[in-house]
């Protein structure tokens, strides 16, 4: 059904790219690439410590000044589970709540695609690599079915009241927390890098293909600035230097829960004068922050909508654009077995579509990376934009996306725990397995 309906909205579009046109697109392409064989963005103006580089204290952008402090200090600060912040407002936190449940697709699907940003960033990616909960195509469609259950979950009752599912979420997810930094922090060093990182010869079978992460970053390396900037001021880098699940990894996974849809509303799908649903919404991760352990100083949604969207472009362009430089087959992996895994119970979730959505939002032009996909692929991208764009607009339409992830879920959740459904999933094999291993490890 989603994959006609998806199909059928590419083709009304007049600048669907068909199977048909596919080789004039590319040849088009391959020609327009050739005329712009312009220097890289490395040694052009504007990038901190290059030609004309950027005094070091301006390299942080104002509005995320202070969170980026957080990067010193463990991420869970040990507030009591039953006490509210001091700037609660309830009736703003319930209306929040409410435009959560009513747009659950558009929070979703904007949800996913944060994390092939979120996975950028070496505080964010290899703690899950490290646990081994997500690092298969089964384990990762369990380990996100069961996020979204706890995050809807939040949306749906109190979390400040003893026994409510919302509480009870919050206490768990803290003690998952906890319990994930504890057993970094307790590692040694070598453990540390070794089981933070798929090797040549991992444990998972590698499933990554090479191509789309290395045509991504030659994008990239032409529309981004080199990433030392944002290592100086992350410290990240070294797994073995770093505060594990950090405030600022904390508040930068608010922003993945929540920056898209505030700031790009349209492009998931979220049409109208919305503006004051949104701030509810920020208010809502504010205080799931709070709950989590953020402290004030550096919560992401802390604020109101004006700040979270002058934050959330901040991110993007400074932080997450330069980071495109450093994609690996490690973040290629996590992300593909998130997207396999979310598709087993969302039919029509698409990676390649998806990671050059992202390029979309994130303003860099994919021409290396566009060239590389299927026609099929290229027909799912264009018509994530129609959809979200276009289509969403039709109240129906809205309506019947969102009891489709609803369904999805209840699907997913009848599925979970049968071994069958375990069996069938593990026995599947996917084409991109058999690819040769690239030699290349690293891109930027
Ligand atoms: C606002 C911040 C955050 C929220 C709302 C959040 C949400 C969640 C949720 C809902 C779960 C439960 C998943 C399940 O039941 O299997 C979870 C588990 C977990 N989270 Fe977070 N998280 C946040 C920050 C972080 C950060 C910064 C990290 C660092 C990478 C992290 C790493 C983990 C880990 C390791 C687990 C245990 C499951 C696993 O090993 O994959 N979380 N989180
Ligand atoms: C929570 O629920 C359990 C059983 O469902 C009950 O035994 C306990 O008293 C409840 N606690 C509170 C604080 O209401
Ligand atoms: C690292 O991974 C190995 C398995 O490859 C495991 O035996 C070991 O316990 C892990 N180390 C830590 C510190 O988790």
């Amino acid at each position: 059904m989603w994959r006609a309906v998806l199909a059928l909205l590419a083709v009304l579009c007049a600048h669907a790219i068909v199977p048909a046109d596919a080789f004039l697109v590319k040849t088009a392409l391959l020609r327009d690439l050739g005329r712009r064989a312009r220097p890289a963005r490395s040694s052009a103006g504007g990038c901190p410590f290059s030609g004309n580089a950027l005094p070091r204290d301006k390299l942080v952008p104002e509005s995320l000044r202070d969170i980026v402090q957080g990067v010193a200090f463990p991420g869970d600060s040990g507030v009591a589970p039953d006490v509210p912040p001091a700037w609660l407002d309830r009736q703003k936190f319930e209306r929040g709540q409410a435009f959560s449940r009513k747009n659950f697709f558009s929070l979703a699907y904007a949800e996913s695609l944060s994390l092939l940003i979120n996975f950028l960033f070496p505080g964010e990616l290899q703690p899950l690599i490290f646990t081994r909960r997500s690092s298969t195509v089964y384990d990762s469609y369990k380990r996100y079915f069961d996020t979204v259950a706890r995050v809807k979950s939040w949306y749906e009752s109190d979390p400040w009241t003893p026994n409510t599912t919302a509480y009870n979420n919050i206490a768990t997810v803290r003690g998952y927390h906890l319990d994930a930094s504890r057993r970094m922090r307790q590692a040694s060093p070598d453990a540390l890098r070794l089981n933070t990182t798929f090797g040549p010869h991992s444990d998972p079978p590698h499933i990554w293909s090479g191509a789309t992460v290395e045509r991504m970053c030659e994008d990239a390396r032409e529309g981004a600035c080199p990433s030392d900037a944002v290592d100086a001021v992350l410290k990240d880098r070294d797994v073995t230097k770093r505060v594990h699940l950090n405030q600022f990894d904390m508040s930068l996974t608010q922003f993945a829960f929540s920056g898209l849809i505030a700031t790009f509303p349209e492009r998931f799908g979220l049409h109208g004068n919305l503006e004051r649903e949104l701030d509810a919404f920020c208010h809502v991760w504010a205080a799931l922050g709070y709950a989590l352990g953020i402290q004030d100083k550096y919560n992401f949604n802390l604020g109101g909508l004006a700040l979270t969207r002058r934050r959330t472009r901040d991110v993007l362009e400074h932080f997450a654009k330069p980071r495109l430089r450093t994609v690996n087959r490690d973040w290629e992996h996590m992300t593909r077995v998130l997207f396999e895994g979310l598709s087993l119970y969302n039919p029509g979730v698409s990676y390649e579509a998806s990671v050059l959505y992202m390029m979309d939002l994130l303003g860099v032009a994919a021409p290396r990376l566009t060239a590389s996909l299927t026609p099929t692929q290229r027909l799912v991208h264009s018509s994530i934009g129609v959809f979200m764009e276009g289509a969403m607009r039709v109240p129906s339409i809205r309506t019947w996306a969102n009891q489709e992830v609803a369904n999805n879920l209840r699907k997913a959740g009848r599925n979970a725990d049968s071994q069958r459904y375990k069996e069938s999933i593990e026995k599947r094999s996917y084409r991109y397995q058999f690819l040769p291993t690239p030699s290349r490890y690293q891109c930027a």
